[in-house]
């Protein structure tokens, strides 16, 4: 099959969250089970340009792009995915994607993105390649469906392609004034817009994807059954609903070339069940080189989050420091984003010196580090599409400590002291007291040697790979286009 992806961000090019992990390994997995995937994406500024063997493709040069009085115009590089054959195209536009940051706040957000969605069609015209499926992903490139019913529906090319969308968070819906609606260009296909968003003077960029795509999935099987509900659909609900069947989850899957201790690129050493003992060496060198203080038994817990409401660590706030005031434990935290939660972890890495460590920003290399070093993983997300973090830990031996919702609940199951089945601890309730039981009940299990060690074999033996995972979105192919 030949599969013209687009999104706004994909490893090893431009990274904010997991969509950049999934969007690259989509390219990648589909390309090694033997599919022609192309990788559509922008050129941020933030793109390294020589470190990723960038070229200019003459054929994709000085394209373009009206978005109803707005003009652009774009240049295309190419590059390979690593670990696979398929190609990535660049496409450059300094007046739209040379800013501070891969998303911005600035007016002119929505046409960043439908720029690039229009663009997209441009691309595989010139380079007369037609998708049996348009996969696009998330609010900045849902228009795709429609743009393909509307714009493209006469144009040979694109006859027989179907159409995808994966919501990989239903929090961003790229709305924007329906004044601005001209910049869709849908001609005499104006009627497509929806009624109802037209009527409240906003145009919903995801509403659309999830009316014209020809499948919609999300990114794990719970949080598909969540979104359609009034608690957890975010306003789309009832729009979800009306797609019945055409809306499935598909849990993520990992690379484990990528993350799996055994070959992991970061690290100097490298583990698996058997050499176990390897985890506590590189616990041992990374408590040294973030300046933390271990007894002979003391866990060492870690977080790598982007700090929003979504990442539930208001739950922590009064938990985490009684239990630093009344155990014996450490934490690592990696993490950029609102202030008030900057500064509970700054605030924590002064009142407990040598054992609280909080690096503010984006490293992909501490990220990595934390995952191996680490013996628990807080994820106590409000709400999680699929989560990418705690399959990761699972594979690296961290037990991850989860709230139960959406691809958490399908990742982790709760350890069972009965049966000694289970990986992690998960709680129910989304509020202080559960979170104070799930920390003390990793604490008191990890201080049970044999226990603990078992939790953690039995996470290292989860597969989530990516080779199983692709295969379900094959077959989602295949049956749009049968
Ligand atoms: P989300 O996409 O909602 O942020 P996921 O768990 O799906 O959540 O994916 C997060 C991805 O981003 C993981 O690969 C994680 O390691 C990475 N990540 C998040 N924050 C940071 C950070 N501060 N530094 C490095 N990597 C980060
Ligand atoms: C989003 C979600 C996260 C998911 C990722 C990749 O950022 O918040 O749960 O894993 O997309 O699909």
């Amino acid at each position: 099959m030949k599969i013209g992806l687009i999104a706004s961000e994909a490893t090893p090019f431009a990274k904010t969250g997991g969509l950049a992990d999934v969007a690259a390994a989509l390219g990648k997995y589909l390309n090694l089970a033997g599919h022609d995937a192309r990788l559509i994406l922008p050129l941020y500024a933030q793109v390294q340009r020589s470190h990723s063997g960038l070229q200019r493709v003459a054929h994709l040069q000085d394209i373009a792009v009206a978005l109803g009085p707005h003009r652009y115009r774009f240049d295309g590089w190419t590059a390979r995915l690593p670990g696979a054959e398929a190609t990535v195209y660049l496409l450059d536009c300094p007046a739209l994607y040379a800013r501070s940051g891969l998303y911005t706040q600035d007016a002119d957000e929505h046409l960043r993105f439908l720029a690039l969605t229009r663009a997209a069609f441009a691309c595989f015209q010139r380079l007369g390649f037609a998708p049996d499926i348009l996969h696009c992903n998330d609010w900045h490139t849902a228009f795709g469906p429609l743009f393909l019913r509307a714009s493209h529906a006469r144009d040979p090319l694109f006859a027989r392609t179907r159409s995808v969308l994966t919501i990989h968070n239903l929090g961003f819906q790229g709305t924007f004034a329906a004044s601005e609606a001209d910049a869709l260009d849908l001609g005499t296909r104006s009627h497509l817009l929806d009624p109802g968003d037209l009527r409240t003077g906003y145009v919903n960029a995801l509403r659309h994807g999830i009316l014209y795509a020809d499948a919609v999935t999300t990114v794990s099987p719970t949080y598909a059954r969540e979104i359609c509900t009034d608690a957890r659909g975010m306003g789309l609900q009832e729009t979800l609903r009306q797609r019945g069947d055409a809306l499935v989850g598909i849990l993520n899957g990992v690379d484990y070339h990528e993350w799996d201790p055994r070959v992991d690129p970061w690290l100097p050493l490298h583990f698996d069940p058997a050499r176990l003992g390897t985890k506590a060496e590189l616990k041992g060198r990374f408590l040294a080189r973030m300046g933390l203080i271990a007894g002979a038994r003391t866990p060492l817990l870690g977080i790598v989050s982007r700090f929003t409401a979504q990442k539930g660590l208001d739950l922590l706030f009064d938990p985490l420091p009684e239990l630093l005031a009344s155990r014996d434990a450490l934490l690592v935290a990696l993490g950029s984003g609102e202030s008030l939660y900057e500064e509970f972890f700054a605030g924590l890495q002064q009142r407990f010196p040598g054992r609280v460590a909080f690096h503010r920003g984006y490293s992909d290399e501490l990220a990595h580090w934390i995952e191996a070093a680490s013996d628990i993983f807080l994820m106590p997300s409000q709400y999680e599409p699929c989560g990418l973090n705690q399959m990761y830990s699972l594979r690296y031996g961290t037990v991850p400590i989860v709230h139960r919702t959406g691809g958490l609940a399908d990742s982790v199951q709760l350890y069972d002291p009965a049966t000694g089945s289970g990986t992690g601890i998960v709680f129910d309730h989304f509020d202080a007291p559960a979170m104070r039981w799930a920390l003390a009940t990793a604490l008191d299990l990890y201080a049970q040697p044999d226990t603990w060690e078992h939790i953690m074999r039995n996470g290292m033996a989860q597969d989530f790979s990516w080779e199983k995972q692709i295969g379900e979105y094959v077959r989602l192919y295949e049956r749009l286009i049968s």
